[in-house]
């Protein structure tokens, strides 16, 4: 297991790929501990703050469960729950956490804040989602695809489609091009990540051997992926009124069973960190079908619901690469070579 002790976990670009690989590996084992009923608590006695300013179903839950089954507490502290950010610096806030608790989670929009907890608490910080990145979910999705490819990481071809300025967009080609994977962004041009995000992916290709192509072309981008993503076309914090031009740009990268078809890899198989937006199931999908007419947006349901789709495989991980997060950052060295 990787040796993280002490170790902030805010963003790919902080990590070696043998390090991410190691927390990949260490996920696995911690997985495979839980299901056989043999896992051993490692964080008895650690607290730990999960502060979010943005909702969340599978990150608050992971970062719970993940915690309670290695023995550790939570504090979870929504919005309106702390004064941080309203009646109180962030710097002040980090610095009140990091005497109280030995890790803190932060999820909210700004990179910089969590940043700031960083250098300010004096304990581990952990990224949940900012705008700019979601690393927890990049362990996640990498364990899944190992899960689901016979093929070694360097091996394996994924392609994103959709709105790839954003955490999901940014991570993926980051992350990717670490690993020394083929990665193709898919999306108009407009849509692709900063030149700053991608110059980072560049620079660590040349070391990695990665693949890294942007393009507008659907049937270009997708060809031999043995993975297809996609994330929402509106993320959380944005303006509703951004559903239109969204809608307009970003239809034809809708991810349908014709674009599975377009890789010519009958095995394909769909990520979504999800929530998504493949049904009437939400009112906000409601909302934009009344407004647009559109059921399906960024995935078809039928997608969504097919044998391609290991969405809740995925789902599921975000616990476990959670878990190996936490274990890393915060046990201490690992009594044993498997630390679980
Ligand atoms: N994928 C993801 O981060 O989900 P939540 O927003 O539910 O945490
Ligand atoms: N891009 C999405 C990801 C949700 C997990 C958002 O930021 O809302």
């Amino acid at each position: 297991a990787p040796d993280l002790s002490g170790r902030h976990f805010l963003k790919e670009l902080d990590f070696t790929a043998e390090e991410f690989r190691g927390l990949i590996d260490l996920a696995a084992a911690l997985k495979a501990a839980k299901k056989a009923g043999t896992e051993v608590r490692r964080l008895s006695g650690k607290n730990i703050a999960l502060i979010f300013e943005k909702t969340s179903t599978r990150t608050r839950c992971a970062f719970e469960v993940a915690a309670a089954d290695q023995g550790a507490s939570t504090t979870y502290l929504d919005p309106s729950g702390s004064q941080m950010g309203h009646k109180e610096s962030v710097k002040d806030t980090a610095r009140v956490l990091g005497r109280m608790f030995d890790g803190i989670e932060y999820r909210g929009d700004s990179q910089a804040t969590v940043d700031e907890l960083a250098e300010f608490a004096g304990v581990p910080v952990f990224n949940g989602l900012t705008d700019d990145w979601h690393p927890t979910q990049m362990l996640a999705d990498v364990l899944t695809m190992t899960e689901h490819s016979a093929k070694p990481l360097e091996s394996i071809t994924f392609a994103y489609l959709g709105d790839a300025r954003f955490n999901m967009g940014n991570s993926y080609l980051v992350t990717g091009a670490l690993l020394g994977m083929d990665v193709r962004i898919v999306a108009p041009e407009a849509y692709w990540p900063a030149e700053e995000v991608v110059a980072a992916a560049r620079e660590l290709a040349e070391a990695s051997g990665a693949r890294l192509t942007l393009t507008e072309s659907v049937a270009e981008g997708v060809l031999g992926a043995d993975f297809v993503v996609t994330d929402v076309w509106v993320s959380m914090g944005e303006p509703k009124e951004v559903w239109d031009e969204r809608i307009a740009a970003l239809s034809p990268y809708s991810v349908t069973m014709d674009v599975l078809r377009a890789t010519g890899n009958p095995d394909v198989k769909f990520l979504h960190c999800l929530p998504a937006y493949h049904d009437l199931g939400t009112k906000v999908a409601r909302e934009v079908h009344d407004r647009h007419g559109l059921t399906e947006l960024e995935v078809s349901d039928e997608v969504f619901e097919s044998a391609h789709s290991v969405v809740f495989d995925e789902a599921e991980n975000r616990l476990h690469t959670i878990k190996a997060v936490l274990v890393a950052t915060l046990a201490g060295p690992a009594p044993t070579p498997a630390g679980s």
